[in-house]
């Protein structure tokens, strides 16, 4: 079991929900903690909320590789190295493929995958010297195309795939590599989820109140990283949909299409 007293934590994309529950975590059970994020309000608001607490807090677009770079170099900078690398930050979409401007796709590649890349290949020597983690959080899309999210499922089936071959390369070195696949998370992730024009949809088509707590969701993960776990999957449906797409394939295209639409048009 690790115990996280003093480890160095880095956490992208932790100025909101799960991200944000994770940076909380981590502090109460000790660990120096940096995260970074876009937008300079919900940074400021964090790094006061958390003024006195071993807290770092960066400006960075993980879509870009230099800003990647410098968040990075910075956690070493302030911190003196990295141990746990939790790769979290990360965009959604809702548009029908035939409908869509190839934008929305890039975006979420370069976000959610590229970032994640960029991030890793960073924080990788100082992470192998260290015998640390690397953790990616996923989703069910990662494992199983859903509809109205093909450049999501796109890029965290691209995730998986990344994730699991560091793994394989890695794992005599003693560094465990794991990802996480959150079901439905109560959080800000549908309302900023692209359109077909790439723009923010400002809406979640569900009900937020039935889901399970960001907080919840980061106590489960940082459950898994202690136990040095190599997949964590999150909610009944999530472990459901996952037996099904191995077992059932044709019969998960149905009950997924069912899920997500009505009278012929994408619902959720
Ligand atoms: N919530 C769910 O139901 C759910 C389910 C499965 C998987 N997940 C995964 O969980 C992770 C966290 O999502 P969440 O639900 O907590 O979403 P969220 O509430 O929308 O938070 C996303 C965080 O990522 C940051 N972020 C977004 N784009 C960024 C960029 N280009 N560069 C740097 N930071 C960026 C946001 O800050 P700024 O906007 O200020 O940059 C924010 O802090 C994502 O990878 C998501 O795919 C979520």
């Amino acid at each position: 079991m690790v115990d996280f007293t003093n480890k160095v934590v880095a956490i992208t994309g932790g100025t909101d929900g799960i991200g944000k529950a994770l940076v909380d975590l981590f502090l109460q059970q000790g660990a120096r903690v940096a995260t970074c994020g876009r937008n300079h309000d919900k940074l400021y608001q964090l790094q006061r909320l958390y003024i006195n607490m071993p807290l770092h807090v960066v400006s960075a677009d993980v879509s870009k590789e230099s800003e990647c770079y410098a968040f990075i170099k910075s956690v070493i900078e302030t911190f003196g190295t990295v141990d746990i690398l939790i790769n979290n930050a990360g965009v959604s979409m809702r548009a029908m493929f035939k409908d869509l401007d190839l934008a929305t796709i890039r975006t979420l590649m370069d976000v959610n995958f590229w970032g994640s890349v960029y991030c890793t290949k960073m924080a990788l020597p100082e992470i192998i010297k260290n015998k640390g983690t690397v953790v990616g959080i996923s989703s069910v899309a990662g494992f199983r195309g859903l509809p109205g999210r093909t450049g999501y499922s796109a890029s965290k089936f691209a995730l998986h795939g990344f994730l699991e071959s560091l793994r394989t390369e890695i794992m005599n070195e003693g560094v465990n590599v794991m990802w996480v696949c959150p079901g439905f998370t109560s959080t800000n992730i549908r309302n900023a989820a692209l359109n077909k024009d790439a723009r923010p949809q400002g809406e979640s088509p569900m009900d937020e109140e039935k889901m399970m707590t960001p907080e919840e969701c980061a106590h489960h993960i940082t459950k898994a990283i202690k136990n040095r776990d190599r997949m964590l999957v999150l909610t009944t449906t999530g472990r459901s949909t996952l037996f099904m797409s191995k077992f059932f394939p044709s019969w998960a295209d149905k009950l997924i299409r069912k899920f997500y639409f009505k009278n012929n048009e994408l619902v959720k």
